[in-house]
């Protein structure tokens, strides 16, 4: 019998209270979260405009937990050195929005984060064929990117399975371990499926910071994710 899989549960503050932002990332991670996902909006790569290095740097004291920092912005490697600088230990961003892909993961690594690409709905997996190597996060977008609270698109599973395979064959043969994880209309009753189909890590934002005091808040929505992903067969 194999070993049960670890899932990560990464928060998204984009749905969290703006004004209370340490109290909020606080909490969280005393519900159990794995991550803090911290989604950076340019209003020129996606239509929104949201939190910098700055904030970054204000909530690293109030967590030990990493911050999962996803780059919604074009050009990317200037911000990939300030979000470095102020305390992430993860930073994706999306191939599209960099003209050198293979440059930009480098960059990341060298100032000692963990990198990832983004790939949007439509965007092609060939994207990450020739730089696995240099590559610690598969980020696979299940929503467009640019806001929180939209549904959940549902060929991202299939997509997910064709990560699964890529990531598989790739590390049966030697290479790093990475993690494939999945953004957008993550809610309890999905999460499961999302996990069968591959993935192992979760961004959810309106779900958490959405959870109603009457269900038991972040605590009773992080242990109903957790449950529905024991239910996941092995
Ligand atoms: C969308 C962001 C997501 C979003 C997730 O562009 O990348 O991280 O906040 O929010 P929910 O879980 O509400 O879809
Ligand atoms: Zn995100």
């Amino acid at each position: 019998m194999s070993a049960q899989k670890t899932y990560r549960i990464a928060p998204s503050i984009l749905s969290a209270d703006f004004a209370r932002l340490g109290d909020e990332v606080s909490r969280v991670e005393a519900a159990g979260a794995d991550f803090i996902h911290f989604d950076v909006m340019d209003n020129h790569y996606v239509p929104n405009l949201t939190i910098g290095p700055m904030v970054c740097k204000a909530i690293r004291p109030h967590v030990r937990i990493p911050i999962d920092v996803h780059l919604m912005v074009s050009p990317v490697d200037a911000l990939v050195v300030d979000f470095a600088k102020a305390g992430a230990n993860l930073i994706t961003f999306h191939p599209e929005a960099s003209p050198h892909v293979d440059r930009t993961l480098a960059l990341i690594r060298d100032q000692g984060c963990k990198a990832g690409l983004v790939f949007n709905p439509s965007t092609p997996l060939a994207h990450m064929d020739w730089v696995m190597d240099k590559v610690d996060i598969v980020l696979l977008m299940s929503v467009n990117p640019g806001f929180g609270g939209q549904s959940f698109i549902a060929s991202t599973l299939e997509k997910l399975k064709a990560v699964r395979k890529k990531i598989d064959a790739y590390t049966a043969t030697g290479g790093q371990p990475i993690l494939l994880e999945v953004d957008g209309g993550i809610k309890v009753d999905n999460i499961a499926a999302a996990a069968a189909a591959g993935a192992d890590t979760f961004v959810a934002g309106s779900a958490v910071f959405g959870a109603p005091d009457s269900d038991g808040g972040y605590q009773g929505v992080m242990s109903r994710f957790r449950s529905a992903l024991a239910s996941v067969p092995q």
